[in-house]
């Protein structure tokens, strides 16, 4: 797909999360209708939350997704995800295979992106993931908009 063609579909993704969110604010319904959303605009192979764990609070579990199957718990600091979450910090990953840790829910999946989901005050309450089957699939393009819809959630 053309980096123009892929603004364009953000763009009325953006539109159509907005509406999906506006006057609802249970965060589980939210978290899957923004990944079925952003599963259906794109042919990423896998998209969804993780969350960190109230009963294991050194844990992101399992949200909201769409794909295959993937693996429940992720602690802090393991895999793409985990680094996300302890570094508070985007996480574009050209080849998975090269990346120390990274945990294999897809042999398919050879690309990756990690969004984090913010509260008021900074803290990380969870991340979104995006898993492709081809290398190098994200760039600033999809940190810039990824970022405007993760904001749009409501968090408690
Ligand atoms: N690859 C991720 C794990 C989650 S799955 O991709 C769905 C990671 O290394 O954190």
């Amino acid at each position: 797909m053309k980096d123009s063609v892929r603004e364009e579909r953000y763009k009325l993704l953006l539109t159509q999360v907005e509406s999906l969110l506006s006057g609802e604010k249970n965060l589980i319904a939210n978290l899957a209708n923004v990944a079925a959303a952003i599963y259906d605009a794109f042919d990423f192979h896998w998209v969804g939350f993780y969350l960190v764990d109230r009963v294991a609070p050194d844990e992101l579990v399992l949200g909201p997704f769409q794909g295959p199957v993937a693996c429940t718990r992720i602690r802090k600091g393991k895999g793409v995800c985990g680094a996300c979450w302890e570094q508070n910090r985007v996480q574009l990953v050209d080849n998975v295979h090269e990346f120390p840790g990274h945990i294999a829910c897809s042999s398919y999946s050879n690309s990756e992106i990690v969004i984090p989901l913010k509260d008021a005050s900074q803290l990380v309450i969870g991340v979104l993931d995006i898993d492709s089957c081809k290398y190098a699939d994200f760039k600033e393009v999809d940190v810039y908009y990824l970022e405007k819809i993760v904001a749009l959630i409501a968090l408690p």
